[in-house]
């Protein structure tokens, strides 16, 4: 057994591509954390169910993902990658998770409720409202010391920890008790069209976004249409600035350096250059990236064996755990 903190964490396959709010505030940590940790990384396609995919593009998607993350630098010798669904444990649990978390307490989940209240109560399916259930089994399984997620996901991880401790105390202590591994705000990235909101798919307009799968061109010319404000300078100022700020901190976490350093590269230069010298180096980031993501989907059996390994070496632990949770249950193993 490894000496390492556990860490889990997981991704919805729900896009043809990541954007760079995706790397810069998830994906990245996750890269830094598979060697200081036993890492597993999941894609959460069942999680993604909720969207009520196309089959045909999901299936695209799924593999899609799975090539991005790899390119983007998760090595499946040193990490555990697999997909949710190859581990039959996950919705397993989750139902006993469901049989132990209140529906209350489900009920007051936020983003549960700002999804349904945008879609209204007969288009909301069940799914999302057990969504944080399923989240929850996903971690307690490994017995996750620490979840890395956005801050969007805390009330998710204060409910994985009530309904582990619920656990410990009514039947057995099994679980982990995880916390949460709440990434940098630093990372944050915001939104080129709409730099107070966060760079998300759900936006109005793809223009904000800069998806890696994107050819060169379209992000450069998206980069270049960026908002900016009537000033001059080159000058991190969140509250005055979102626009420059944001593709300051973008310049700054692909190359390294500091917003002081990022500021000092583009002193006494106009907006234009700025632009000019963030799309270069987004560009060429990406670039790699992108052609080494094409290059495994165009061997699906390859990216099949690693997802298979995966999906044993996942199994394993989660079979191990849900076996301790049932008994503790009194749930009579098959014979
Ligand atoms: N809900 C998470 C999100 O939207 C995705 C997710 C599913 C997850 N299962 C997880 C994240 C387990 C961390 C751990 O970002």
């Amino acid at each position: 057994m490894s000496t390492k903190d556990r860490v889990l964490s997981g991704i919805q396959p729900t896009h043809d591509s990541f954007h760079l709010g995706n790397y810069l505030g998830a994906v990245k940590q996750w890269v830094e954390l598979q060697d200081s940790h036993d890492a597993f990384y999941c894609v959460v396609d069942l999680h993604a169910l909720t969207t009520s995919p196309d089959p045909t593009k999901f299936r695209k998607q799924t593999l899609a993902s799975v090539a991005q993350l790899i390119a983007l630098g998760l090595d499946p010798e040193q990490c555990t990658l697999f997909i949710q669904s190859h581990v039959p444990a996950h919705n397993q649990l989750a139902w006993v998770m469901e049989c132990l978390a209140g529906f209350g307490e489900a009920s007051r989940m936020t983003q549960f409720k700002d999804k349904s209240a945008k879609s209204g109560a007969d288009r909301t399916v069940v799914g999302l409202f057990t969504y944080p259930m399923l989240m929850a089994a996903d971690i307690l399984l490994y017995q996750a010391h620490q979840v890395p997620v956005g801050e969007d996901q805390r009330q998710h991880i204060e409910l994985t920890r009530d309904l582990a401790q619920r656990f410990n105390t009514t039947y057995k202590e099994i679980f982990t008790i995880p916390s949460g591994y709440i990434l940098k705000a630093g990372a944050k990235i915001y939104d080129l069209q709409d730099p107070t909101s966060k760079m998300s798919k759900s936006a109005e307009s793809p223009n904000g976004i800069i998806d890696l799968m994107d050819a060169p061109e379209i992000n450069t010319k998206k980069i270049k249409s960026a908002v900016t404000d009537t000033e001059r300078e080159v000058k991190f100022d969140e509250k005055n600035k979102a626009g420059i700020s944001n593709l300051l901190t973008i310049y700054g976490a692909l190359t390294n350096k500091s917003i002081a350093e990022s500021e000092k590269d583009f002193e006494g230069k106009g907006y234009g250059d700025f632009k000019t010298g963030v799309a270069e180096v987004v560009v060429e980031f990406f670039r790699p990236i992108r052609a080494k993501a094409l290059e495994l989907l165009e061997d699906p059996t390859h990216l099949n064996k690693i997802l298979k390994i995966g999906a044993e070496k996942a199994g394993a632990v989660a079979e191990k755990t849900l076996k301790d949770t049932y008994d503790a249950m009194g749930i009579i193993p098959r014979a």
